[in-house]
């Protein structure tokens, strides 16, 4: 039977192509590489991978600047390839979505190429333009570091054009009938090449209206609904997953009534995360939990402690943010824009035990969790490169040179200083040793995907009086787990309220095991606890 809603109990595992494996020597990751390396996530337990742009482009953001949405950059391959791809993840029951890149495209796309330069160009209208700056002030700039307003004049043009991102990301104008067309047909080329939904990028900047933040606008929720629809009509099972780095209670609109997103990513809880192993307190993950508004039966958040931007910090008040930058961001160059441009094992002091903590959390709470590529493994990051490339480095396969990512020379080289070189850390090793971090994140996603209690939406905090360890009860079709995470560097001992006094068995060592009214923690560490009576 098919199971339309796979991604509401789905572990997901997210990719960049030119970073995971080379198969031609060009020293870029490629198509073809992935296809190599997909027993490697099949072992790994990923039922969907979210590919990053893959279309071809100038790469002045890493190819969230699109030049043409209907092909594959030649450096990755080709379309036909990409079809053998996806039939061989198939095979496997792994998914595959890709970023739909809505929002702009790369001011080398020929639209605007030909909306630059000719006034009455069909495409002009394509995009947001005007004879003056003085437009929607009250939209914030996202790219604080570089963008010092969301207008840039344009020579050739003769007018201001609308960006939230790069100036080189001209805005789409969604006001026009043939962009809101345009962006369903792209939809539907990749649709019909047989991916299994997209990852929908940007999408609260769609439309610009004059006294607004230009944010999550109803004019924006209209137009998804309207892919929404296009999509359950002719693609049923496929999915979108929203990108909008919103509070809760903002992000709770794309969720519709069931009709508009399936998935979006929850956002502020992960910087709560790293608040919380930092501080060994639970408190700020509690309440923007319990700041959750539930969503419809069949939608699911989907969880994630780190991906390919810095990891940002939007999502918390300006006393946190100066919190977390000096606490996770010692030197000024971890600083990107408002967030902090490391990977999660070096932000985590390369500790095995917050490493596996922070895992724990990640695949414990409500949501699907999603895993950025090589942080199964504990991979490094680059502070010497620009942007967010330190967080996009080769993937480390094994010790041999260039970390077995390419024959030839690397586009960028893989970690090889310290600890986290690719000596120490790569997935080769990480294999043979059964006790590796590489291991206990399968065995993570083995139990997440096995027990239903992971896949609902009810989440229960337990009061045991003592907040350095987050306790909490997932419940879901007759099946209960309590969770205990010790997020502090000392023993903890909690004490459970009756009603969470039970017989049943520990998920990890498997061995059954009575949750008494005392429980003592080991630093740092966790219990997942099946309730068996
Ligand atoms: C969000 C993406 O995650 C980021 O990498 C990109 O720079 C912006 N959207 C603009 O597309």
């Amino acid at each position: 039977m098919v199971n339309n809603l796979w991604y509401k109990n789905a572990v997901f595992y997210q990719i960049s192509i030119r970073a995971f494996k080379d198969s031609n020597g060009d020293g870029r990751g490629d198509l073809n590489g992935l296809t190599e390396k997909l027993d490697y996530l099949q072992t790994l337990g990923v039922d969907c991978i979210w590919i990053m742009p893959i279309y071809p482009s100038p790469l002045r953001d890493d190819g969230y600047d699109i030049a043409d949405y209907y092909s594959v950059d030649s450096a990755y391959g080709s379309l036909d390839q990409f079809k053998v791809l996806i039939e061989a993840a198939h095979r496997r029951d792994i998914r595959i979505i890709m970023d739909l890149v809505l929002n702009h495209t790369s001011d080398a796309h020929p639209w605007f190429q030909s909306a630059r330069s000719d006034r009455n160009s069909p495409y002009r209208d394509y995009y947001v333009w005007s004879d003056t700056d003085e437009k929607y002030k009250d939209a914030r700039i996202i790219f604080v570091d570089t963008e010092k307003s969301n207008w840039t004049w344009d020579e050739k043009a003769g007018q201001y054009f609308w960006h939230r991102f790069y100036s080189t990301q001209p805005d789409l104008n969604y006001d026009n009938p043939n962009v809101q067309e345009e962006m369903l047909n792209v939809a539907r080329f990749w649709l019909d090449l047989g991916i299994d939904g997209f990852r929908a990028d940007a999408v609260p900047y769609l439309f610009e209206r004059e006294g607004t933040n230009c944010e999550n606008l109803p004019e924006t929720h209209a137009y998804l609904k309207k892919l929404r629809a296009f999509m359950d009509e002719h693609y049923p099972g496929r999915i979108l997953l929203c990108e909008a780095n919103q509070w809760p209670e903002d992000v709770r609109p794309y969720f519709g009534d069931g009709d508009e997103f399936h998935m979006g990513f929850h956002f502020p809880i992960m910087p709560r995360i790293y608040m919380a192993l930092k501080k060994g307190r639970y408190e700020d993950m509690a309440q923007i939990m319990r700041r959750t508004p539930p969503i419809p039966e069949n939608c699911q958040w989907c969880t994630f402690l780190r991906n390919h931007d810095e990891l940002t910090l939007e999502m918390v008040t300006e006393e946190e943010r100066q919190w977390m930058w000096k606490e996770y961001a010692p030197e000024p160059r971890m600083k990107l824009n408002l967030g902090i441009r490391r990977r999660l094992a070096p932000l985590l002091d390369n500790d095995r035990r917050k490493i596996e903590l922070a895992n724990s959390l990640l695949f414990t709470l409500p949501g699907s969790p999603i895993v950025y590529y090589g942080d199964e493994i504990g991979m490094g990051d680059n502070l010497d490169l620009p942007d967010r490339n330190g967080v996009r480095t080769p993937m480390q396969w094994d010790d041999s040179p260039h970390a077995g990512f390419t024959s030839g020379t690397p586009f960028t080289e893989p970690i090889q200083q310290g600890v986290l070189g690719y000596q120490h850390v790569n997935v080769a090793s990480q294999l043979k040793d059964p006790n590796s971090l590489f291991h206990t994140i399968q065995k993570m996603i083995r139990l997440r995907k096995k027990h239903t209690a992971f896949s609902g939406s009810d989440m229960q905090w337990v009061e045991t009086g003592n907040p350095a360890v987050a306790v909490y009860v997932r419940e879901h079709d007759g099946e209960t787990i309590i969770v205990l995470n010790n997020l502090s560097d000392v023993h903890q001992t909690v004490r459970l309220p009756t009603a969470h006094q039970k017989i049943g068995r520990e998920l990890f060592s498997d061995r059954s095991f009575t949750l008494k009214e005392q429980v003592t923690l080991q630093p740092y560490s966790y219990l997942w606890f099946l309730a068996e009576y």
